[in-house]
């Protein structure tokens, strides 16, 4: 790795800039942005915290314009700073993707990868991540598991280098790659009367109690269109944050629900699960690979995105060969004498 050291040479000697800072004080800068504190700071980037205040004030000198403003014990960017900090995170994905071509140029792939993603997809991630990983020693993977708000947030402000998502935002310029199916499901308990039957009329449902995923989550999202083109107003009983609550609720009987059939693999709970045979259903989905428009993907990034175009296969082969519910399976009658 180039050294900080060396960085802070190029960045002192003279440039076509009115504004001089070295690239240490950009690291301490962004440092008390990220944390909103001088101390926390100090600690992170192991420094004392006299030296974090006077770098501040000298990179603040060099702006012309003051970086923070303190309210109270807290302290906040001003609009300069905020600007700043946009710009060094900028500054900082451009270097880091510097490093990483060179580590390629010289035959080896290495960095930090940052990868986030829905709560549905820690099914399937997490199962990739660990070959990549072994296939790729020197790729170390930063995983957020959010919720879709969260993600088009990071999204928005550009912090992670690929998104994992179901339904990627209108309102943002991405691009989006769909790399995997995502069929939608409906689950009831085991012994539901409609378990087991075959191409229920949605009408069927009228009299059921669903249970949601909280808004905003891209499986409401999918079912509530799906519900909407075919005018069909589901009674929701109650809403839940998460694919583990939704499932556990409805194994206790409190009602059916709409759930992305990856949430149903490898899954203890499909025991007492059944999928029903609903018109309409699976709703066909795709998982996206999605990043902002115009985004240069790092090498890692590129290593990364074009592994899961490949191994997605392997996840799409599990998903065929998973129960497509509508009858649950049979009990295994015991053997006589059989502990
Ligand atoms: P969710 O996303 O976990 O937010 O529901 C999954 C999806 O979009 O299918």
């Amino acid at each position: 790795m180039l050294t900080y050291a060396l960085i802070d040479h190029v960045f002192s000697m003279p440039m076509k800039t009115t504004v001089r800072f070295t690239w240490n004080q950009l690291r301490i800068f962004d440092a008390v942005a990220r944390l909103s504190s001088h101390t926390r700071a100090a600690a992170e980037l192991h420094v004392v915290q006299p030296t974090v205040s006077a770098q501040i004030k000298q990179l603040a000198g060099a702006v012309g314009m003051p970086l923070f403003e303190q309210v109270g014990k807290k302290i906040f960017l001003t609009p300069a700073g905020r600007e700043l900090h946009a710009t060094c995170a900028e500054m900082f994905d451009c270097w880091s993707r510097f490093e990483m071509t060179v580590a390629d140029l010289k035959g080896i792939k290495k960095g930090t990868l940052r990868v986030a993603i829905v709560t549905t997809a820690k099914y399937f991630i997490p199962r990739l991540l660990g070959p990549f990983c072994r296939l790729y020693p020197g790729i170390d993977v930063a995983l957020e598991v959010v919720n879709r708000d969260q993600i088009i947030e990071r999204l928005a402000a550009n912090r992670d280098d690929l998104y994992i998502m179901g339904v990627p935002p209108e309102q943002l310029p991405t691009e989006r790659h769909p790399f995997l199916e995502n069929p939608l499901v409906v689950i009831a308990p085991r012994e539901h009367p409609l378990a087991g039957r075959r191409r229920i009329e949605l009408a069927r449902l009228a009299g059921e109690q669903f249970i949601a995923r909280e808004p905003g989550s891209g499986t409401r999202i999918a079912a509530e269109y799906f519900f909407s083109t075919q005018r069909f107003k589901p009674r929701v009983r109650m809403q839940l944050g998460n694919n583990e609550a939704v499932k556990w609720s409805v194994a206790a009987g409190l009602g059916i629900a709409v759930v992305s059939r990856h949430a149903l693999m490898h899954e203890p709970m499909e025991d007492r699960l059944a999928v029903l045979d609903v018109q309409g259903f699976p709703i066909r989905r795709s998982w996206y690979v999605v990043y902002p428009s115009g985004k240069r993907l790092s090498v890692v990034a590129q290593t990364f995105f074009d592994y899961l175009k490949r191994e997605a296969a392997t996840i799409q082969a599990e998903l065929a060969a998973a129960p497509t519910g509508g009858r649950p399976k049979k009990a295994v009658p015991r053997r006589r004498g059989a502990a």
